[in-house]
C-alpha cells in the first residue's frame, strides 16, 4: 500500500479521548467521508504506554489501530520520544535537558531530554523495543515516525564530557584545535580538551570555530540518538521504512546529515499564508524552497508530514487559509514531489497549548463545517490521482544551499551584521526558475554535482572538503556554474583562507580575485551596469547590502560598479574554463536580474522546462512524470484573475475538462492536468 498511493491523514491523538468512546467512534466516520487513509499515532503517547515505571498499557492502543485498520485506514506509529513522562523526569532528573546558562530545566514541555543521558536512551530503548515488537509486523503500520520534529541542544555536564570526545576524535591534538580555532585571539588557548565549554551567552561566543563544532556535534548527537531509536525497530522488521519529520528552514541541526538513516524525507509545512495583501507568491517561494530541499535529500518522492487544515495557533495572528487556499498547498506539496497531504492535527484538543489550532474535526464539527469541506475536498482529489505516487522529477538545476554554510555566516561579525542576505539571495536566485517553470534541486556542498547542467552557490563562504575541486571539474567538464559574492572565505572550521580568494581552485575557475568587501547600509545602494547586453541583461541593476571589491585575471567583464569609490570596477564577469563557464556576481541585486539572466542561461544551455509556457508572476506550473506520463501542476498564487496560453491542450485529471489556447487562472486556482495532443497535431 505504502506509496502505492497518496496518503491523507494526519497527527491523531485518540489517547486525549479514551474516556470518550463514542467520540473515537465518531472519529473514523468522519475520516472515511473525508478520504483519510492513514493517521500518525503515539506521537505523544508515552505516559499513556507506560504510566508508571516499566507498567505498560498497550491495549488502547491495540484496539485504536485495530479499529482503524478495519475501516482502511492505516497507521504510521511514532516513537514517543519527542516528549516524556512527568514521573520519568522526576524520578531521572539527568535526562531534563540543561540550557546554555547551565541551568537544568524543570519536568514539562516538549524535547527537554538530553540526547546523551544514558538513562534516557535506555528508556527510548525500551519503549521502542516494546513498540516494534508488539506492531512491527502488524500488516496496519505503513511507517515509523521517529519522534517528533527533532530539536535543541543540552549543556549538561554528559553532553560537555561527550563533546570533549569529539573534539578530541576530530583534533587529535590540542595543537591542531588551538590552530584550527585560532584561539590566541583573546588570549584563550586550551592545554588540554577538558578545559572546553560549549559556547554560552556568559562565556565564550567569540570563537566562531567552537561554535560551529558545537552545532556539527549537536547534529551528530541528535542523528546518533535517532539511529539508535531505530535500532529496535528496524530489528524486528526492517521493511518498514522510517522517517523523521523536518521542520521548515530549523537549522538547529543539519538534516543533510540524516539524509542515508532515513527511508524516505518527510517535513510540516507551516508557511505565513495571507499575512500581506493577499498576493502569496512570496510564501509560495518560500515553501516550494523547501519541498525542494526536503525532496533533494532522497531525490525520490517525500512525505508532507504535517501541515494546518486551516490557521495555527502558534503565530502571532492566526489567519485562515481562505478558499481555495488548502486545495492549492496541497497542489503545490505534491507538484514539487510529496506523495500525503497530512495534517496538524486531525482532532482538537480540549485542553492545553494548541486548543486553538485548526484541526480536521473541531470540537462543534459538523458535515458542513468549511474546514473539515477543505480536507475532504483534497482527499478526493488524493484518491483521484494515486497513479502520481509514482511520478519523480529530475531537475537538471542544482542550487547548493547548505546549513554548515549558513551557521559559518551568521555566526561570523561582519560584514554585516544588519544581515547577511544569505536566505535572500538563495530565494531570489531560486524564485527565477519557480516563475519560469523550471525545476530545481536544492542540495548541499556534499552532494554529487555531475549530471546537472546548471550548479549556483550563492554565497558559498565556507568551502567544505572537496567542494571546490567537484566545481572544477564539473566546469571543466562543460557545466556552467554561477557564484556570488563572500565565496571561498574560511574553511570548514572558519579560519580565513590565506592568499587569492575565491579560494582553493575557485578563483582560477572563475578567473577573477576579491580584494576587499564592504557592507551597505540598508538606504544606501550601488548598481550593476552592464557593458553592452549579455544574455538580455542591459543597462542597470540596483546593488545593495553587500559589495565585493574584484579584480580579473581570465574572466570577461560583463558588470560595473555604477558609483562610490569602486566606480566601474568590475562586478559581473563570466571566465570559460576548458569545456564550461563560471560565472561572478560580486553583489546583492534584484529580482529582475536573475529572472532575465537564468532565463536566457537555461535557454543557452537547452535546460528543460516543467513546460514552455509564459507564466505572469505569481503564477507557477510545476511537472512530475512517469514512463511517458507527464503531470502538470497549474499554480496561481496571486488574488488576482490571470489568464495563460497553452502549448497543447491540458486535461483536468480531476473532472476530464479539456484546456484550449487560454486558460483563465481565477484567485488561488490550481488545477492538475495532463497533456493530450499539440494544437499543431490536431
Ligand atoms: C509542529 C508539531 C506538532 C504541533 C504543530 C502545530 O509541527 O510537530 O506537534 O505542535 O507544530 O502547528
Ligand atoms: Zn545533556
Amino acid at each position: 500500500m505504502f506509496l502505492s498511493k497518496m496518503l491523507h491523514g494526519g497527527d491523531y491523538n485518540p489517547e486525549q479521548w479514551l474516556k470518550y468512546p463514542e467520540i473515537l467512534e465518531q472519529d473514523i466516520e468522519i475520516m472515511k467521508n473525508a478520504k483519510i487513509n492513514c493517521v500518525s499515532l503515539g506521537i505523544f503517547s508515552w505516559s499513556s504506554l507506560e504510566p508508571q515505571e516499566g507498567e505498560f498499557t498497550f491495549e488502547w492502543l491495540d484496539k485504536v489501530i485495530e479499529n482503524l485498520y478495519k475501516n482502511e485506514i492505516y497507521t504510521i506509529l511514532a516513537t514517543p520520544t519527542g516528549s516524556k513522562p512527568i514521573w520519568m523526569s522526576l524520578k531521572y532528573p539527568e535526562i531534563l535537558r540543561v540550557e546554555s546558562n547551565r541551568i537544568r530545566n524543570l519536568p514539562g514541555g516538549r524535547h527537554n531530554h538530553c540526547y546523551t543521558s544514558p538513562i534516557y536512551r535506555k528508556k527510548a530503548k525500551i519503549i521502542n523495543t516494546k513498540l516494534a515488537e508488539r506492531y512491527g509486523k502488524n500488516p496496519a503500520v505503513i511507517l515509523w515516525h521517529i519522534s517528533n520534529e527533532l530539536q535543541g541542544e543540552c549543556h549538561c555536564d554528559l553532553c560537555q564530557s561527550k563533546f570533549r570526545k569529539w573534539l578530541k576524535a576530530k583534533y587529535k591534538t590540542i595543537e591542531n584545535l588551538n590552530d584550527q580555532w585560532w584561539t590566541t585571539f583573546w588570549s584563550h588557548k586550551f592545554n588540554d580538551f577538558n578545559e572546553i565549554e560549549s559556547p554560552a551567552n556568559h562565556g565564550e561566543l567569540g570563537m566562531d570555530g567552537l561554535t560551529l563544532d558545537w552545532k556539527r556535534f549537536c547534529t551528530e548527537q541528535t542523528v546518533d540518538f535517532y539511529k539508535k531509536e531505530i535500532e529496535p525497530i528496524k530489528k524486528v522488521n526492517p521493511n518498514i521504512p522510517v522517517t523523521t519529520n523536518f521542520m521548515m528552514f530549523y537549522d538547529g541541526v543539519n538534516y543533510n546529515k540524516f539524509k542515508e538513516h532515513i527511508d524516505i524525507a518527510s517535513w510540516d509545512s507551516y508557511p505565513s499564508w495571507h499575512n500581506g495583501n493577499g498576493d502569496e507568491t512570496i510564501n509560495a517561494v518560500y515553501n516550494a524552497f523547501y519541498h525542494d530541499y526536503v525532496r533533494s535529500l532522497k531525490k525520490s518522492p517525500f512525505l508532507l508530514m504535517e501541515c494546518t487544515p486551516s490557521s495555527t495557533n502558534w503565530t502571532w495572528v492566526s489567519k485562515h487559509k481562505k478558499p481555495k487556499m488548502h486545495k492549492l498547498a496541497s497542489i503545490q506539496a505534491i507538484a514539487h514531489g510529496a506523495n500525503s497531504i497530512q495534517y496538524f492535527q486531525i482532532r482538537q484538543s480540549r485542553g492545553c497549548a494548541e486548543k486553538f489550532h485548526s484541526a480536521v474535526i473541531s470540537n462543534n464539527h459538523k458535515e458542513e463545517n468549511r474546514i473539515y469541506n477543505q480536507v475532504a475536498e483534497v482527499g478526493d482529489i488524493l484518491e483521484k490521482i494515486s497513479q502520481i505516487s509514482s511520478a519523480t522529477i529530475k531537475p537538471q538545476v542544482a542550487i547548493i544551499y547548505d546549513v554548515e554554510n549558513k551557521w559559518a555566516l551568521d555566526i561570523s561579525k561582519g560584514p554585516r551584521n544588519a544581515g547577511n542576505g544569505y536566505e535572500d539571495i538563495l530565494f531570489k536566485n531560486y524564485k527565477a526558475f519557480w516563475s519560469n517553470n523550471i525545476p530545481v534541486d536544492v542540495i548541499d556542498m556534499e552532494e554529487e554535482i555531475k549530471d546537472y547542467k546548471l550548479v549556483i552557490a550563492p554565497m558559498a563562504y565556507m568551502l567544505k572538503k572537496g567542494f571546490s575541486s567537484k566545481i572544477k571539474s564539473f566546469v571543466a567538464e562543460g557545466g556552467t556554474f554561477v557564484s556570488s559574492y563572500l565565496s571561498g572565505v574560511v574553511n570548514e572550521n572558519s579560519l580565513c583562507f590565506m592568499g587569492e580568494l575565491p579560494a582553493e581552485e575557485l578563483s582560477d575557475i572563475l578567473g577573477i580575485y576579491t580584494e576587499d568587501v564592504e557592507g551597505l547600509y540598508d538606504d544606501q545602494s550601488n548598481s550593476v551596469v552592464m557593458i553592452g547586453e549579455y544574455m538580455g541583461l542591459k543597462g542597470e541593476y540596483p546593488s545593495s547590502k553587500i559589495c565585493e571589491i574584484i579584480h580579473t585575471k581570465t574572466a570577461e567583464i560583463l558588470g560595473v560598479y555604477g558609483s562610490d569609490f569602486y566606480k566601474d570596477e568590475p562586478v559581473f564577469t563570466v571566465n570559460s574554463h576548458k569545456n564550461g563557464y563560471a560565472y561572478y556576481i560580486g553583489t546583492s541585486t534584484n529580482q529582475e536580474f536573475f529572472n532575465i539572466f537564468y532565463k536566457n542561461i537555461c535557454a543557452e544551455l537547452d535546460i528543460e522546462k516543467n513546460i514552455d509556457v509564459e507564466t505572469p508572476e505569481g503564477v507557477t506550473i510545476g511537472k512530475r512524470s512517469y514512463k511517458e506520463m507527464d503531470y502538470y501542476f497549474i499554480q496561481n498564487f496571486t488574488n488576482e484573475t490571470v489568464s495563460i496560453t497553452l502549448p497543447y491542450k491540458l486535461i483536468n485529471i480531476l473532472n476530464d475538462e479539456v484546456f484550449e489556447y487560454e486558460l483563465n487562472l481565477e484567485p488561488y486556482d490550481s488545477y492538475i492536468c495532463t497533456k493530450w495532443l499539440k494544437l499543431e497535431e490536431l
